[in-house]
């Protein structure tokens, strides 16, 4: 049996994760293995129910409410998508995780870096990402591609998403080896072939 592979997507809202998360799965089937898809928040039908109230519920969300309703999406995408699917042998990819809730509630919202990394260590239960990309863009244009129609998040505004940005940098400074930063200005083309570059130094180790 290959072995299994768990990989994170990361970065600002707008930053083109969810893109380079799909090509990445494409490149994964043409190479014959097997591939699942899950996101954070949202991983299924639980995880939606969740997502749901994360970004549109209207009425006052407190930070540390805020910070266990993700972590409680994420322990459900663990247990039920993650864990399974990693230990039959497959690759999972995953848009958002742990380091989302370090850089937006942790950093962005000013909840103590090392009580949500607790936090985390709970949620995930020993599992821990193989790999992380953060695609890293400037404020201002992942504003411009996110648009008007925001969700709760992306009303948090530019000081925030700039908080939220450094702390990505910051994890990436401290965790080198399992987190790879990648410019979010280069083309689509670009970036994937940055990505399989890392994949594939990765998948020959
Ligand atoms: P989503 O639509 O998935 O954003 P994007 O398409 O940009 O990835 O919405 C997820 C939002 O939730 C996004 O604003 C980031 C935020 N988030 C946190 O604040 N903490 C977390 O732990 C996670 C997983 C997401």
């Amino acid at each position: 049996m290959k072995k299994g592979l768990f990989i994170t997507f990361e970065g600002a809202d707008g930053c083109g994760k969810s893109t380079q998360m799909e090509l990445l799965f494409e490149y994964f089937k043409k190479q014959g293995r097997e591939v699942v898809i899950t996101r954070e928040p949202g991983c299924e039908g639980l995880g939606e129910k969740i997502r749901e109230i994360l970004l549109n519920y209207d009425g006052e969300v407190s930070d540390r409410c805020e910070s266990f309703l993700f972590m409680a999406d994420r322990a459900q995408n663990i247990d039920v998508i993650v864990n399974p699917a990693v230990q039959a042998g497959k690759i999972v990819l995953c848009d958002r995780h742990t380091d989302s809730s370090i850089a937006y509630q942790g950093y962005g919202r000013g909840i103590s870096i090392e009580k949500i990394k607790h936090l985390n260590e709970l949620a995930v239960n020993g599992r821990k990402p193989d790999l992380t990309f953060v695609f890293d863009i400037d404020v201002e244009t992942s504003m411009k591609r996110v648009g008007k129609e925001k969700d709760r998040m992306e009303n948090s505004g530019i000081d925030f998403y700039n908080r939220v940005r450094n702390g990505y940098l910051e994890i990436a400074k401290q965790e080198p080896n399992r987190v790879k930063v990648l410019d979010a200005s280069k083309s689509i083309e670009e970036i994937h072939l940055e990505v399989l570059k890392i994949i594939e130094k990765i998948l020959s180790l």
